[in-house]
């Protein structure tokens, strides 16, 4: 049974769908805790319903990044999990925090890395002119949004997008995406080769198209 840690710190959506799946399809895992960087986090709410332990973690209370990334290592390590999952985690992680946990922290990135590193993913990509966009998950390592890619999903980038209506239609793939990228890593389904690209043990399609 893997145990999986989930780092969030707002509306929670992606959390709910790997939950949801995780129960659904009754993986071998179970969420252990969901910790938030940010009070009144929407999914710590929707975490507590479920019964699963919650913890909050206020960024601001601390003096520099490696205090806080010390006292959250600290929480999470006190629930043993084999995967720390980055569910719309808005903070930057230090390079110890990364370090400590490598091989096992997945992120998700509402683009289609390598393009669009860091905010407004979906602002950037219309003023681009791109005709595809999407969302990318993958390992962590210290570059902000540069790990070793597990999956991706593309959608199109329709003529009349707004920022919101491609986050919306974004955040569907990645509902679908995410659950499935952890549900492969519980599963012992990836394998990482030497240069860092990520495959699917049995050659599964880590594309999801929308
Ligand atoms: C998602 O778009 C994710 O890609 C990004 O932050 C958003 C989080 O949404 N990292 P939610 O909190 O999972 O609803």
């Amino acid at each position: 049974m893997k145990r999986i840690l989930i780092l969030i710190s707002g509306r929670g959506s992606n959390l709910q769908a790997i939950v949801q799946r995780c129960a659904d399809e009754a993986w071998p895992a179970q969420v252990v805790a969901v910790i938030s960087n940010r009070p009144g986090a929407e999914g710590l709410g929707f975490a507590a319903a479920r019964g699963i332990p919650t913890a909050m973690l206020d960024h601001r209370g601390f003096a520099s990044r490696e205090a806080f990334d010390d006292e959250l290592s600290h929480l999470i390590d006190g629930f043993a999990p084999d995967l720390v999952v980055l569910a719309g985690f808005m903070r930057i992680l230090g390079d110890g925090f990364v370090a400590r946990y490598a091989g096992r922290l997945l992120n998700i990135h509402p683009s289609l890395l390598p393009a669009f590193a860091g905010l407004q993913t979906h602002r950037r990509a219309i003023e681009a002119g791109c005709k595809l966009a999407g969302a990318t998950v993958h390992f962590v390592t210290p570059t902000l949004d540069h790990g070793p890619i597990v999956a991706q999903a593309s959608v199109p980038v329709l003529a009349d997008d707004t920022p919101e209506t491609l986050s919306d239609r974004v955040l569907a793939a990645e509902h679908r995406m995410y659950p499935e990228a952890v549900r492969w890593f519980v599963e012992d389904e990836l394998r990482v080769s030497e240069g860092g690209v990520v495959h699917h043990r049995l050659g599964i399609s880590q594309l999801f198209c929308g």
